[in-house]
């Protein structure tokens, strides 16, 4: 493994690599088993693997959560060497002013997939994201590029800017891993306290059983069913320090186009995806319905 913290060094050790298959895994750190598996995959399927390690200011819309989100850069760069190959792993790890000299003018606009879920939540999010990505793309020239399911509506809105932008990257979706206890993994799960952390697996075990009622109860009943397990699971089971979980949305959506959908049968592809606030932390989660 060796690690870059200018583009130019990285762009020179990359200059001997031509003519290889470059895999790209796009991180913000705070890397546990889920961007291990990415970097595996995508050490599998290329010759050079670039991991990006940068936590990108311009896709945070709440500035809180820019301050608070973890920043463990040595502890990553053990965990990235510790990956058993032989091939070539290269870790770029900019500063802000090193990723964005000039201040950034550039928005993206992503129509019906930004319309849902994430997208009027969380205002300028998925246009900060595409602005990173495709200066990782400009940079590192991937063919393949790794993204976690578990960030689901990202990735269409990936596939959206490289409609835009017509770059032959394939965008190779991973799934989430998973705690033993369900809990799906996040950089922000070190923020829960031990009293959340023991509860938020039910976030999981609420989508598996809403997968469970998808054979016999409409789409609306399975979403009631979501919301209202969650948000009334602290009067059932009483918490500690008014701890309770708030979900901010469950949505049953279409795989590819996002909308969401009033029958089981109105799409080919259909998954559920969640936010959840607990104990001050934002919890997002997905399940595959069909
Ligand atoms: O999924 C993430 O961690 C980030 O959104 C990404 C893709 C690394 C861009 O900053």
């Amino acid at each position: 493994m060796k690690s870059f913290n200018t583009i130019a060094s990285l762009q020179a050790e990359l200059a001997q690599h031509s003519g290889r298959q470059i895999g790209l895994v796009p991180t913000m750190g705070a890397l546990h088993e889920g961007h291990l598996s990415l970097i595996s995959r995508a050490v599998a399927e290329n010759d050079v693997v670039v991991v990006s390690i940068f936590v990108n200011p311009i896709q945070f819309n709440n500035k809180e959560d820019l301050q608070k989100y973890p920043r463990t850069v040595d502890a990553d760069l053990e965990k990235i060497a510790a990956v058993k190959t032989s091939k070539e792993v290269l870790v770029l790890v900019p500063s802000v002013e090193e990723m964005y000299p000039e201040p950034v003018n550039e928005t993206y606009h992503f129509g019906q997939v930004e319309e849902v879920m994430e997208g009027p939540r969380r205002p300028g999010h998925f246009s900060g994201v595409a602005v990173v990505v495709r200066r990782l793309f400009d940079i590192v020239h991937p063919q393949r590029a790794y993204f976690g399911e578990k960030d689901f509506q990202q990735i269409a809105i990936i596939r959206n800017l490289l409609s835009q932008i017509h770059y032959p990257i394939e965008i190779v979706p991973c799934p989430i891993v998973r705690a033993d206890d369900g809990l799906a993994l996040s950089s922000r799960n070190v923020r829960l306290s031990a009293e959340a952390r023991a509860i938020a697996p039910t976030i999981y075990d609420t989508l598996q059983q809403a997968v469970e009622m998808s054979q016999y109860e409409d789409v609306e009943d399975v979403i009631e069913y979501v919301m209202s397990t969650l948000s009334s699971f602290h009067e059932v089971t009483p918490q500690p320090n008014g701890l309770k979980f708030e979900p901010e949305y469950f949505e049953i959506v279409d795989d590819t186009t996002l909308q969401p959908i009033a029958r089981w049968d109105d799409a080919k592809g259909v998954v559920g995806c969640i936010a959840v606030w607990l104990d001050g932390v934002r919890l997002i989660d997905m399940v595959r319905f069909r």
